[in-house]
């Protein structure tokens, strides 16, 4: 079958790869769409480092074709939108509710796939760019069958992460102000996450003046092309500031414009021994800094809490498709994501 493999080296888009049975508990999932997120190309530029080889891709939907032994969750011909978690589901943060908080979904490096005679790394336990990917049941979460599954991919990463971050980590309350840094998949998610909690004022900032528009859509109420320009529009900064584009100097930029009580929440990833600072005396007027990790989210209630919010129109899922490519197109989808062509993600059709 087709999928995307990072060799160490380079990416490319092959056929000759082939998947496990879904073991107990596992299922075999048919992708159909999966969005292009920031993290794939961070594997690819060493930013995330991953052993290789590794089948990328994990912000997915498609159907189940086939459950292993003890499955009960999911049956065959189900619609899914794909987690990337695979928590155990009976540690001390399971049954608290944090699956993000799970142990075992982290490091865990199942390698699901074969090619070429050797065993391939699943990206993120989900590898969703390739045809078939084998994933536990429970990163399999139930959606209606009329969503198109091109929206229903970008619930997977972006708006589990973008809409997660406000409403669970952040807990933005109504009539907050609040700040976008990077417009992108994640920071759009966070722009309508903050319209759909009542914030008074959101402004997004992006480097590309082409992101405007979208944001504007998506509810920020003001837009400027730097954080040197926040202060314009907001003057005593805000109650909270989301770095959605991985850079330490943004991080510190967000902290400089909290308001006194203000809280940063750290979503992009820079590379993985980087370090920020910021002027410990500024802390002291009761400000934090948050780390967040994939939006604080439960994948089994928020995608289907999500999914419900777009069927009722609440929440943008089709306006984030900028621009389908089939898989085979992969490389044009990552130049114009990295040109700053797409106002909001790219998605691979299958
Ligand atoms: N914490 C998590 O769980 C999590 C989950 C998914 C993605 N991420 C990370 O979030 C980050 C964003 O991902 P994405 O998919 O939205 O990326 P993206 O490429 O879609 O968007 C990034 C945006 O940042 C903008 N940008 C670049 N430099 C800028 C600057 N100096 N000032 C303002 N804007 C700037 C770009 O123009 C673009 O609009 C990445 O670092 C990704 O790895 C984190
Ligand atoms: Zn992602
Ligand atoms: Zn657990």
């Amino acid at each position: 079958m087709r999928g995307v493999v990072y060799d160490g080296n380079d990416y490319q888009v092959i056929d000759d790869l082939t998947v496990k049975e879904p073991g107990p508990g596992e299922v075999t999932v048919r992708i159909e769409a999966a969005g292009l997120c920031h993290s794939d190309l961070s594997v690819i530029s060493g930013t995330i480092p991953f052993p290789t080889p590794v089948v990328l891709g994990h912000e997915g939907a498609g159907v189940v074709e086939a459950v292993g032994p003890s499955v009960t969750s999911v049956k065959e011909g189900d619609h899914v939108v794909l987690s990337t978690l695979g928590n155990c589901g009976s540690c001390e943060h399971c049954d608290a509710g944090r699956p993000t908080m799970c142990r075992s979904t982290f490091g865990s490096r199942p390698q699901p796939f074969t090619w070429r005679g050797e065993p391939a790394y699943s990206f993120a336990n989900a590898s969703v760019f390739s045809e078939r990917t084998v994933v536990k049941a429970n990163q399999a979460v139930p959606i209606p069958k009329d969503v198109p599954f091109a929206a229903a991919s970008l619930v997977g990463c972006g708006v589990l992460t973008g809409v997660g971050a406000v409403l669970q980590r952040a807990r933005v309350p109504a009539g907050a102000s609040v700040l976008v840094i990077g417009v992108g998949g994640i920071g759009l998610n966070v722009i309508q996450g903050a319209a759909l909690a009542g914030a008074s004022r959101i402004v997004a900032v992006d480097t590309n003046p082409r992101k405007a528009e979208i944001a504007r859509q998506f509810g920020a109420t003001d837009f400027v092309a730097s954080t040197e320009a926040v202060r314009d529009v907001a003057k005593r900064g805000v109650d909270f500031a989301f770095e959605c584009v991985g850079q330490v100097k943004l991080i510190r930029a967000a902290i400089d414009l909290l308001d006194w009580g203000g809280t940063c929440v750290m979503l992009g990833v820079p590379e993985s021994t980087a370090e920020a600072s910021f002027n410990v005396a500024s802390m002291y007027l009761d400000k934090g800094v948050l780390g967040c990790r994939y939006g604080s989210s439960q994948p089994q209630r928020d995608v289907r809490r999500y999914v419900d919010l777009y069927r009722r129109g609440r929440l943008k899922l089709d306006e984030l498709v900028s621009a389908s490519y089939p898989l085979a197109d992969m490389k044009t989808a990552v130049h114009d994501l990295e040109a700053g062509e797409l106002a909001a993600r790219a998605v691979l059709t299958f």
